[in-house]
């Protein structure tokens, strides 16, 4: 996340989901934003000033002529300066419509005119009050003067009607605010990634696979998407949540990954391989289930898989590529050897033996080698913040 330190101002408006807001408030504080908080008069009927006080540990503004003690500037305009983002959630219909309108009798309409970061508006409404045609005008106005207004969703309403109308669920907020104020350093660019394991099949019902989770190969697609980037991400067979990214492609033997790889290279400004696809497969695939009453011995005999960095490297023009090895001896040799005959930017080396590392776990360490041989030692972090890390040394190291 890149809220810590970020100043967000957060206006609260009289609707039903102002219960939320303090979750908003309070998950923002825990990512070390510094959180101010100004409710409208309705709001308070709703949730307390005390809630958010004790959430945000900063003063609750709420009327346009107290003075505030920390504060001899005028509140509006003050506040509107301090914030490096101002959310409004929820925003009520009545307050959505005084923003289109440029009417500023409260503090938080007045602060919403006196705004110079940017705002992102957070609907709760009634179906019918959502699609009357006043508040769609109101919120196309908004929208066409570059207000990022979030979709609501479609659920059984507080007021027992079902249909669209309901705020977005707190997390997802603050993962769109983490979103805007995130730095867009990969902007425009197409971004390869190959994530999880592959599956070689056997016979209708077995197949043969390895402990890769995804997890590394998802968490460098979906910061690359929310560092700007247009994201392709091929994934093999994986049992986690799948990302928001521009193109994800679904694989499951290390054939189609090597097929998709292939399609989407050439476009490809980076190219990051986090999969683990299978070396080998079964020589020959049963169609039929193979019966135990076989009996004895049963041998597979496998054929070598298209190595598929291999074939890549070969066509790489302007790509920077990375990828990933896992080794389980002479980790530091081998890996310097993929990074030379595969003609590699950057290799990636698990450290597969060390605790809270490798596959499945979400955490990571790591050790990163540059194209020429500088090895640089990485300590235990989560996947995200790895995710992070490599992309920022990626970006450093690619003269965009
Ligand atoms: C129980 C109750 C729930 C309400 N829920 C909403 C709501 O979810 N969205 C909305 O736009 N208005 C809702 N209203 C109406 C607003 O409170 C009303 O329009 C008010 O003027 C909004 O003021 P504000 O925008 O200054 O906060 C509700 C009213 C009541 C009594």
């Amino acid at each position: 996340m890149e809220l810590k330190n970020k100043k967000i101002l957060l206006g609260v408006t009289g609707g039903i989901a102002a219960y939320k807001a303090p979750e908003i408030c309070s998950l923002l504080c825990k990512q070390g934003a510094n959180v101010k908080v100004i409710m409208t008069e309705t709001a308070k009927q709703f949730v307390s000033k005390l809630t958010f006080q004790t959430m945000s540990r900063n003063l609750v503004y709420t009327d346009m002529f107290e003075e505030y003690p920390q504060n001899a500037e005028i509140s509006h305009i003050s506040l509107a300066k301090w914030a490096d983002i101002f959310v409004i959630a929820p925003a009520s219909a009545n307050s959505i419509a005084k923003f289109a309108n440029g009417i500023s009798d409260n503090l938080l309409s007045a602060t919403f005119l006196a705004a110079r970061s940017p705002v992102m508006i957070v609907p709760a409404m009634n179906t019918f009050m959502l699609n009357n045609p006043a508040t769609e005008a109101n919120m196309n106005t908004l929208k066409e003067r570059g207000i990022a207004i979030l979709a609501t969703q479609s659920d059984l309403l507080a007021c027992n009607d079902v249909g669209n109308g309901k705020m977005l669920e707190p997390t997802e907020i603050v993962e769109e605010i983490d979103n805007r104020l995130r730095k867009k350093d990969l902007l425009g660019k197409n971004v390869l990634v190959t994530a999880g394991p592959t599956i070689e099949a056997i016979d209708p019902v077995r197949y043969l696979t390895n402990y890769s989770s995804g997890k590394m190969g998802y968490a460098l697609a979906e910061e690359a998407e929310k560092r700007g980037a247009n994201v392709t991400l091929i994934s093999g067979p994986t049992a986690i949540k799948k990302p928001k990214v521009s193109k994800f492609i679904s694989v499951v033997s290390s054939l189609d990954m090597y097929q998709a790889v292939l399609e989407n290279f050439v476009n490809a400004d980076i190219v990051i391989k986090a999969a683990a696809p299978a070396d080998y497969r079964p020589k020959v695939y049963h169609s039929q289930k193979i019966k135990k009453e076989i009996g004895g011995e049963f041998k597979i005999e496998f054929e070598r898989n298209p190595d598929i960095l291999k074939s890549v490297a070969a066509k790489k023009r302007h790509q920077f590529m990375v990828g990933f090895a896992a080794e389980s001896e002479n980790e530091l040799a081998n890996a310097m050897t993929k990074l030379t005959a595969k003609n590699l930017d950057m290799i990636i080396v698990n450290n597969i033996k060390a605790e809270n590392a490798g596959f499945q776990s979400d955490t990571n360490v790591v050790t990163i080698i540059d194209k020429h041989k500088n090895i640089e030692n990485i300590e235990e972090m989560t996947k995200i913040e790895l995710a992070k890390l490599i992309l920022d040394k990626i970006k450093k190291a690619v003269a965009f």
